[in-house]
């Protein structure tokens, strides 16, 4: 029997995910919606686009968590999405009762399995999944990092006209307006990129990156971005279900390590077939540290407001 990884919300995000993991071709995807019509018809979309792709079409679109049974991974991208003009933030209560209900669905036919957590405001949804799913720490990830990273990584490969692959790096932090740049970890082919381009526009950099969704959505008025959000699940979901050990900025329940304890914050963790097999130990300033755990405070407000 293949593998089984389910995407909850048929939206854009959970499509452009659906499709993606669905082309690596090592699993059947499961492509949940409330919409069961709409995620039917979605996969059905997806599955004659394998037949000219080469993917099995082996997409099932459904409402019935029935059709998720044994799933490996899932990853849940449902919930209210942003309006321009919204923070994430502003859809904290509507999204934690769709999140409660979705996670206790999902565990009742999955018991075992690995959440990705997607659905906005990320960290403080993650921490909820967490919660209520009962799973351990490494089996609950939130999907924000490498989505700000690649942005970051994009904006800096545009600054110096170089190829972005040659750009590595990471943020950490919240997903957004808290998310902290680590210059001193990031380079252009091994060159430290605070070489190669001055403090103030690298700042301006990090800024528009952490501006990032608001821009686009912005730009998009009636959507919010989907393409490399999709990428960014599918990169998570691939290292966990080949067990590839990548090392990818991800929301993580934090427990002493950097000095903040029982928060999710996004850090640099190995992902394999464990899901989070390591927090990745870094030397960090002292502005990057109290950095980071303001990062952590804006989430633990959240999570107070959702009273868990
Ligand atoms: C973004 C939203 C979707 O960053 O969180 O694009």
């Amino acid at each position: 029997m293949r593998p089984k990884v389910t995407v909850v919300g048929a939206g854009a995000t959970g499509g452009s995910t659906a499709r993606r993991v669905a082309a690596r071709g090592y699993a059947d995807v499961v492509l949940l919606d409330i919409m069961a019509d709409f995620a039917a018809g979605k996969a059905l979309d997806l599955n004659q686009a394998g037949s000219l792709v080469g993917y099995p079409p082996n997409i099932v679109g459904t409402g019935s968590y029935e059709d998720t049974r044994g799933s490996s991974v899932c990853v849940i991208t449902s919930g209210f999405p942003r309006k321009p003009g919204m923070s994430r933030d502003d859809l904290l209560l509507g999204n934690k009762e769709i999140i409660e209900i979705v996670v206790e669905k999902l565990l009742d036919e999955s018991p075992d399995t690995i959440l990705v957590i997607l659905t906005n405001p990320m960290d403080a949804m993650a921490q909820l999944a967490l919660h209520v799913s009962g799973l351990p720490r490494q089996k609950v990830i939130g999907q924000g990092g490498i989505l700000d990273t690649a942005r970051y990584r994009t904006f800096i490969a545009w600054e110096l006209g170089v190829a972005a692959d040659d750009v590595s790096g990471f943020v950490l932090g919240g997903h957004g307006d808290t998310m902290v740049p680590v210059p001193s970890y990031t380079s252009v082919a091994g060159i430290p990129v605070t070489e190669l381009i001055d403090a103030d526009r690298l700042e301006e950099i990090v800024q528009r990156a952490r501006d990032g969704g608001a821009e686009v959505g912005g730009l998009m008025k009636v959507a919010s971005a989907f393409e490399a959000p999709g990428e960014a699940c599918a990169m998570m979901v691939d290292s966990i279900m080949l067990d590839q050990k990548r090392i990818f900025p991800c929301a993580v329940q934090l427990e002493g390590e950097f000095d903040i304890d029982g928060t999710f914050v996004g850090v640099p963790v190995k992902l394999g077939s464990g899901g989070v097999e390591q927090i990745m130990p870094l030397k960090l300033s002292s502005t990057e540290i109290s950095d980071l755990k303001k990062s952590a405070d804006a989430v633990v407000e959240l999570v107070k407001i959702m009273g868990i």
